[in-house]
């Protein structure tokens, strides 16, 4: 069984004419059971596993739409036992994963299945941690040089296409001591296995398919021109912005759409696989802020100011960011310039944003001046955070400027 590796895979790159070489990363998801109806393996899976007692972590929409239940009786049909966790909490803060972890601990359970969200799918990555790693959940903190001890199986299953989490070695957690979100990642909470059944995600109101859609397209968009972009997470961001260019709208349309939704499903996949390796950058950056700031839904924040950030970056990401209008039907003239092919992209995103009905700042309640005066501070010393630790991901500098230029006109023109 494969988990995340780190290679020392060495490509060329000629940039400007010139020949450089780089080290990049590369991951290898996990297993991933993908098909309609492929939920209702979860028991058997569970048993190869050798699992008698399952953590079930899930929120209440999940259980509300009855997705919870059907997947312990799956479970249970299986001959393993279940423990509800059903408090996960969006934006998911840390003392509401270790509640989860401390759960799995005092009922002794063998196994962590996640069912939901990003928010659940991230508390049970956390709650499997702490089953072998002792809290507090900040001693974890960090996506490098952090060691945790392997734990018991970990099996996923979104019940939105846009997270990708089931197939991404880490998780993001909200740090309620500093008022930001952070990472946890390692051996402690990979991935066992993800089951993705587009079934799941068939009651899903157009609201939140279009937020998790659009978070989707910002992990796609976002690796493929991110300063760590590889060409394996290349191929998986293109084929899911294409995905995402054929479908969203599809699934907002007619949430009964099958094939809609199952190729947003893939699309979802393909976005933490590419993601895993190559990273995201300024959508997510802004995005991450908005939420642990304004409480912005993070297909919602991540999105926001997406058409901007592609006009920021298409100059280092030319061609990346042409493909992105392509597949949007918003191609610019043979021969066009970079800000002309920027003008392209940032007309599709804007396009789609509107054609599916996300909420733009001021219709989600946010306050222009509060924002700039949050949101350039917390990117840019988060991103000078993650550059120490080695995760360069933004393919142009990132200043206070430049981040409240993006903000400021994405307030206004969005
Ligand atoms: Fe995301």
């Amino acid at each position: 069984m494969t988990a995340s590796f780190r290679g020392c895979f060495v490509p060329e790159v000629t940039m400007k004419g010139v020949v450089i070489f780089m080290s990049s990363v590369w991951s290898s998801p996990n297993p991933l059971l993908f098909g309609r109806g492929r939920a209702a393996e979860i028991g058997a899976e569970l048993r190869k596993l050798g699992c008698k007692k399952a953590l079930v972590v899930y929120d209440k929409g999940v259980a509300d739409a009855g997705i919870a239940d059907k997947v312990i009786s799956a479970i249970e049909s299986g001959g393993v036992a279940a423990v509800r966790f059903d408090k996960v909490q969006a934006d998911p803060p840390d003392w509401s994963a270790e509640e989860a972890g401390t759960l799995g601990v005092s009922e002794g359970v063998d196994c962590v299945v996640g069912v939901g969200g990003g928010s659940s799918l991230d508390t049970a990555k956390a709650a499997k941690l702490l089953i072998t790693n002792p809290p507090p959940l900040k001693r974890y903190y960090g996506r490098d040089g952090v060691v945790t001890k392997p734990s018991v199986p970990l099996i996923l299953l979104p019940t939105t296409a846009g997270t990708g989490s089931e197939c991404t070695p880490g998780g993001v957690i909200t740090d309620t001591e500093r008022g930001i979100k952070t990472n946890i990642a390692g051996v402690g909470c990979a991935v066992t296995l993800g089951i993705v059944d587009p079934e799941l995600t068939f009651g899903l109101p157009k609201s939140v398919t279009a937020s998790t859609g659009m978070d989707a397209l910002c992990h796609c968009i976002e690796s493929y021109t991110s300063a760590r972009a590889n060409p394996f997470s290349e191929v998986a961001g293109r084929e899911g912005i294409r995905l995402v260019a054929e479908y969203l709208i599809r699934a907002c349309d007619d949430g009964s759409d099958a094939e809609a939704r199952e190729g947003m499903m893939k699309a979802s996949s393909l976005g933490g696989i590419a993601m895993s390796g190559a990273l995201c950058h300024l959508s997510h950056d802004i995005g991450r802020s908005l939420g642990a700031k304004f409480h912005v839904p993070h297909g919602n924040g991540c999105a926001a100011c997406l058409p901007q950030v592609l006009e920021a970056v298409v100059h280092v990401k030319t061609e990346q960011v042409l493909y992105f209008a392509k597949c949007f039907g918003s191609a610019p003239p043979d021969g066009a310039s970079p800000a002309e092919i920027g003008r392209a992209a940032y007309t599709a995103a804007l396009g789609l944003m509107g054609r599916i009905g996300l909420p733009n700042m001021k219709q989600l309640g946010l306050d222009r001046a509060a924002l700039l005066a949050a949101v350039p501070d917390e990117v840019v010393m988060q991103c000078e955070m993650a550059a120490k630790a080695g995760f360069v991901t933004s393919p142009i500098p990132v200043t206070k400027e430049l981040i409240a230029n993006i903000v400021s006109r994405a307030y206004d023109e969005n």
